[in-house]
């Protein structure tokens, strides 16, 4: 019994019942605050092309942390700035490296924060790459052993989860045994399962200064014309042990995550990458569009495709909106 019985508009009459009808809620416990931290003391440097987001160094982050905690976000993730780069990133497992020391000072002072860290080699390797090179090509193998000494490194400083974004094949079967190896059996693997080659990490690499010196990263990380191959991709991190798995980048890739939620029932996460917020940030800066509005109506949307976690730099302002309401 279509018009005039049926009248969509009804349910949309007024704030209260729109809130009644309402589908999708989203909440700062689905946030997940990215951080770059750098050696030094009292470093707040701003990212050119992404205002708002800063290099900190470990008091800074500490600082950091608190608040996001105290806004409600649950969880931050860690991105590192090494002193040095070398051939196959030796401050990324040192036990003073700049992650490890900023996980136990932020473990320290919000032990309640959870805290993830991104696990890779790029940001550590004079080259940029996330792979060991040997005579001139991607060694694989040869990464994973690295990537074993990172996580167990990262596991002893008391990071809850570690998220491998390397796209490297096998590595969280290595990662999860080398973990268990050591005792971290109880620690955690968010798998940056599927993670396309993307323009739209432009800004990031400024942020953690892992623009590759040559090449890029088409040979490892995915076409953005497959999705089949996702559910390939998400399938084999299940079969090795991921207890979460992402969808990278977001917004261009919200089909995918789609495809991604209905195919498996582990925690899924989306990560609203660096290029999406500057693209947010300079527009709404120029005055063309309400930043708040546009923020909001993005992260809804990544939990209506399907995420029950959303990697977002936008993750402060977000939860101060919602807390306004
Ligand atoms: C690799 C890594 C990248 C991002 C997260 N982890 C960059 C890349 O693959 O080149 C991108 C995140 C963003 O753009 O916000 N360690």
């Amino acid at each position: 019994m279509p018009f005039p019985a049926q009248r969509m508009r009804r349910l949309r009459a007024g704030a209260t019942l729109r809130r009644m009808v309402r589908e999708t809620q989203l909440a700062p416990d689905d946030f997940i605050y990215p951080l770059f931290v750098v050696h030094g003391q009292g470093v707040r440097r701003e990212i050119g092309s992404m205002p708002g987001v800063f290099n900190l160094s470990v008091d800074e982050a500490v600082a950091e942390a608190q608040e996001v905690y105290g806004l409600g976000i649950p969880a931050v993730i860690l991105f590192g700035l090494p002193q040095h780069k070398d051939p196959i990133g030796l401050e990324n497992f040192a036990p003073e490296g700049i992650v490890q020391q900023a996980i136990r000072a932020i473990k320290k002072a919000v032990p309640e924060l959870v805290v993830i860290t991104d696990v890779c080699l790029c940001e550590y390797t004079d080259h940029g790459h996330c792979f060991v090179i040997r005579e001139g090509r991607f060694d694989n193998d040869a990464t994973l052993e690295i990537l074993g000494k990172v996580v167990v490194s990262h596991a002893q400083a008391g990071a809850d989860i570690v998220a491998p974004s390397g796209m490297v094949d096998g590595m969280i079967a290595t990662i999860r045994s080398a973990l268990d190896r050591e005792g971290f059996s109880m620690t955690g693997v968010m798998s940056y399962a599927v993670k396309y080659a993307s323009g739209f990490y432009g800004p990031f690499r400024e942020a953690a200064d892992s623009a590759p010196a040559f090449g890029d990263r088409h040979s490892y990380q995915m076409d953005p014309a497959n999705a089949r191959e996702a559910l390939r991709e998400a399938r084999l991190d299940v079969e090795e042990g991921a207890d979460v798995l992402m969808v990278k980048p977001g917004l261009p890739y919200l089909d995918v995550l789609r495809r991604v939620r209905e195919a498996f029932d582990l925690p899924l996460a989306a990560y609203n990458v660096s290029g999406e917020y500057s693209m947010v940030k300079a527009a709404a800066l120029n005055g063309w569009l309400d930043e708040r509005r546009v923020v909001l109506e993005t992260l809804t949307a990544f939990k209506r495709a399907g995420a029950d976690l959303i990697l977002t730099y936008h993750a402060k302002d977000a939860a101060c909106w919602l807390r306004e309401g």
